[in-house]
């Protein structure tokens, strides 16, 4: 099974509207058994995607030509045994979104996922809430 992250900036002039990102990749996600967490706050995207390797290809493949965001770097891509983000369709977070709990949640949604993985997304974030 495939785990692969990256970050992302969303394209200035783009609209983007997150709860149509969200609705979209539900869709495709829950098709392609793909399962992850999507972070937005504002400016950048930071996405874990997690399932069979041909699968996370195809989404992943989409995702990158997608013209909402930019400067895309992908941070991590292997083979993981079970899923570490949990069943999640794709679990998503913005600011405002209860910032308070933000931390607590990701650490949830992260307990299982390898360290530096889980580091990632915990300093993204760290560095929302005190910004
Ligand atoms: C930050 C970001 C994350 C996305 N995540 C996903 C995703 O997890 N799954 C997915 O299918 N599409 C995702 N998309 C949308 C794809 O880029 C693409 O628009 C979509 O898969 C096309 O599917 P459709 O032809 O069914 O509309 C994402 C887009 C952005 C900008």
């Amino acid at each position: 099974m495939r785990q692969l992250v990256y970050i992302s900036s969303m394209r200035r002039q783009a609209a983007v509207d997150p709860a149509a990102i969200l609705a979209q990749s539900r869709r495709n996600n829950a098709r392609a058994r793909v399962t992850g967490l999507l972070f937005f706050d504002g400016k950048r995207f930071l996405q874990a995607l997690e399932g069979d390797d041909a699968q996370v290809d195809a989404t992943f493949a989409r995702i990158q030509q997608d013209e909402r965001h930019h400067a895309l770097v992908v941070l991590s891509n292997r083979e993981v045994e079970t899923r570490e983000f949990g069943e999640w369709a794709m679990a998503f977070n913005v600011p405002g979104d209860g910032d308070a709990d933000m931390l607590e949640r990701v650490a949830k949604l992260t307990a299982n996922a390898d360290p530096a993985v889980r580091a990632t997304f915990e300093g993204f974030a760290k560095v929302r809430r005190a910004a």
